[in-house]
């Protein structure tokens, strides 16, 4: 049984499998020749919004053959209470795969071991799995292998995006660079946890210089926002625009991992600059979700 819970449990084998098939979903859309779920139904269990992670899983899921029933956990028992573990003992005995967005990790690992089904974490508080694949995947969709290359990224630091790379970096060799003040820096057991080559730092000028990719996420993460005001006041300046942009390498691409708030951790010019990158990357989430959950299954 497979899931994708965490960067940090996912093999290697695993991780390059997922990236190589991700680009024949692409290039083959409309016209795959297997239908891996087929005569499958797949749950998106949902405790948080969602706009990029629910479209890609659910029109991905459909292309693949399966049905898909969204669930958001405020209109099922989970929401008044029943325990996940109870929860997926039900689901586990009627749906065949899983795609969960929740708070807790310890929840989607709970999920996985009583549901006995695939599970895939679609974002919590500590990860985002599938997210950091795509970014993957698209980087070397327009520059190349991303191994050896040097990766920096700017804002909430200790948040799920940043630590989903961590543990991709060591995996994959590249060189990864964080730059957020001491506040939302990652925790030390994560990076020696992770190991590999990551340089956190609070001088954002220097992480960027000589970046091939230029990556930020929000600084108000979903579940943060009674902390959105002091979170504004201590990020303020750890943003992408074009003056940091101007120390990176010159064909450096610019990531974000959307929804995208300009004049906080991008400005207006900079986003729209590199809006092609910015889209891809989403649209891309599309295809490396049908490579996840291809995976699962095989
Ligand atoms: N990037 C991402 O996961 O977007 P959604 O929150 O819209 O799914
Ligand atoms: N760190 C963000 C990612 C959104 C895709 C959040 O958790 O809200």
């Amino acid at each position: 049984m497979k899931h994708l819970l965490s960067l940090e449990k996912l093999p290697v084998a695993d991780f390059e499998k997922i990236l190589r098939d991700a680009v024949v979903f692409k290039k083959e859309r409309g016209a795959h020749h297997t239908q891996p779920l087929a005569g499958q139904t797949w749950a998106l269990m949902f405790s948080k919004s969602s706009t990029r992670t629910r479209v890609s899983f659910e029109v991905g899921i459909r292309e693949l053959g399966g049905n898909v029933m969204f669930l958001n956990a405020n209109d099922i028992q989970l929401g008044r209470g029943e325990p996940i573990k109870d929860t997926a003992r039900v689901i586990g005995r009627m749906a065949h795969g899983a795609v969960i967005r929740t708070f807790a990790q310890s929840d989607v690992e709970e999920f996985a071991e009583f549901s006995k089904i695939p599970t895939i974490n679609a974002l919590t508080d500590d990860e985002h799995p599938c997210q950091v694949l795509t970014d993957i995947f698209t980087f070397e969709e327009f520059r190349g292998p991303i191994a050896g290359k040097i990766v920096t990224f700017i804002g909430d630091g200790a948040c799920n995006m940043p630590v989903s790379w961590i543990f991709a970096a060591a995996k994959l060799g590249l060189e990864l660079r964080i730059a957020a003040p001491k506040e939302f820096q990652p925790s030390s057991d994560i990076l020696k946890r992770a190991g590999g080559r990551i340089i956190v730092t609070a001088d954002l000028n220097a992480a960027a210089s000589g970046a091939d990719l230029l990556y930020t996420d929000v600084w108000v993460s979903m579940g943060k926002e009674a902390e959105a005001a002091e979170r504004i006041k201590i990020l303020s300046g750890y943003q992408i625009n074009q003056k940091l942009v101007k120390l990176a390498k010159p064909d450096a691409l610019v990531m974000h991992c959307l929804p995208a708030y300009r004049g906080k951790e991008i400005d207006a010019e900079t986003f729209e600059a590199n809006a092609e990158t910015i889209f891809t990357q989403a649209e891309n989430r599309l295809h490396t979700q049908k490579a996840v959950l291809n995976w699962t299954v095989s």
